[in-house]
C-alpha cells in the first residue's frame, strides 16, 4: 500500500457560475460525507471561488484556483495573487495547465515564478506537464516531461518539495476520450518520480503525489489508480457532475485497498 494519500482533484475550467458552483459542492459534500481516506480538491473559476470555499466549510472538500500570477500586487489587470487566494481558504492552485502554456503562452520561467510564489504563501501548487501528440509520436515524451519538471520546480527548496502535487496530462488525451493506457502513465509517472529523486533524494520523492489526467472516467479509472505511481486524478469533464467525480473518488478509495 502506498505511503502517499491518494488525491482528486476537479479542474471545472470555464465552467459554473458561482450559483450552479455552490449546488455541484453541496451534491459532493453530501455524497462523499465529513470522512474519505482520499484528498478532494475542487477548483472552479475564480469567480466560484469564494462560493464554494463557503459551502465547503466543514466537509472533507478543498478548494484550489487555477491559476495565479507570481508577483504579489501590482499593475497586473486581470491577475490574482496568492495572498488573495489565501485570504478566501484556498488551499491548492493548478499551475502550467496546458491550456494556459498553449493558448496563453505560459512558458516554463513563469510557470515556475509561480510555483515558488505559491510555495511561498503557503499554497500548494498542482504542476502540469506533459507531451503533445506530436511529441509522443517523435519519441520525445521523456525530455519534454523532464524539462517542464526541471524547470517547473527549480529553485524549490527540499524541505517544500512535498508540498508539491505533479499532474502528468498528456495533452493529446484532454477532453478528447482517448487515455493513455495505464502502462503507458505509469511509465511516466515512474520517470516524473525518477526526476524527483534525483532534485530531492528518494524519501522525499516518494512522498510527492503524482496525478493523471486526461479523459479520466469511472469506467477507466479503477486500473489506473492501480498503478503504482499513479496517486490520484486531475479531473476535467466528469468532474462538472457530482456522480462521475463520486464515483472517482471511489475508486481512488478501492486503490487503497488493493
Ligand atoms: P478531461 O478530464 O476533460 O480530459 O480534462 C483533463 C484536464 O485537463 C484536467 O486538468
Amino acid at each position: 500500500m502506498s505511503i502517499r494519500t491518494p488525491l482528486i482533484a476537479g479542474n471545472w475550467k470555464m465552467n459554473k457560475t458561482a450559483t450552479e458552483a455552490t449546488d455541484l459542492v453541496k451534491a459532493i459534500a453530501a455524497a462523499v460525507g465529513t470522512e474519505s481516506a482520499v484528498q478532494i480538491v475542487l477548483c472552479p473559476p475564480f469567480t466560484a471561488l469564494s462560493a464554494v470555499c463557503a459551502a465547503a466549510e466543514g466537509t472533507h472538500l478543498a478548494v484550489g484556483a487555477q491559476n495565479m500570477h507570481d508577483k504579489t500586487h501590482g499593475a497586473f489587470t486581470g491577475e490574482v495573487s496568492a495572498a488573495m487566494l489565501r485570504d478566501l481558504h484556498v488551499t491548492h492552485v493548478i499551475l502550467g495547465h496546458s491550456e494556459r502554456r498553449a493558448i496563453f503562452g505560459e512558458d516554463d520561467a513563469f510557470i515556475n515564478r509561480k510555483v515558488n510564489a505559491a510555495l511561498a504563501a503557503s499554497l500548494k501548487p498542482i504542476l502540469c506537464v506533459g507531451e503533445l501528440l506530436a511529441e509522443r509520436e517523435a519519441g520525445t515524451t521523456n525530455a519534454v516531461v523532464k524539462r517542464q519538471v526541471e524547470l517547473g520546480l527549480a529553485g524549490v527548496p527540499a524541505g517544500k518539495a512535498e508540498q508539491v502535487i505533479i499532474a502528468y496530462e498528456p495533452v493529446w488525451a484532454i477532453g478528447t476520450g482517448k487515455t493513455a493506457t495505464p502502462a503507458m502513465a505509469q511509465e511516466v509517472h515512474a520517470f516524473i518520480r525518477s526526476l524527483l529523486v534525483t532534485q530531492f533524494g528518494a524519501e522525499t520523492a516518494g512522498r510527492v503525489r503524482i496525478l493523471y489526467g486526461g479523459s479520466m472516467k469511472p469506467d477507466n479509472a479503477d486500473a489506473l489508480l492501480a498503478e503504482h505511481d499513479i496517486d490520484g486524478g486531475l479531473i476535467g469533464g466528469a468532474s462538472l457532475e457530482a456522480k462521475s467525480f463520486v464515483d472517482l473518488v471511489q475508486s481512488a478509495a478501492k486503490s487503497l485497498t488493493r
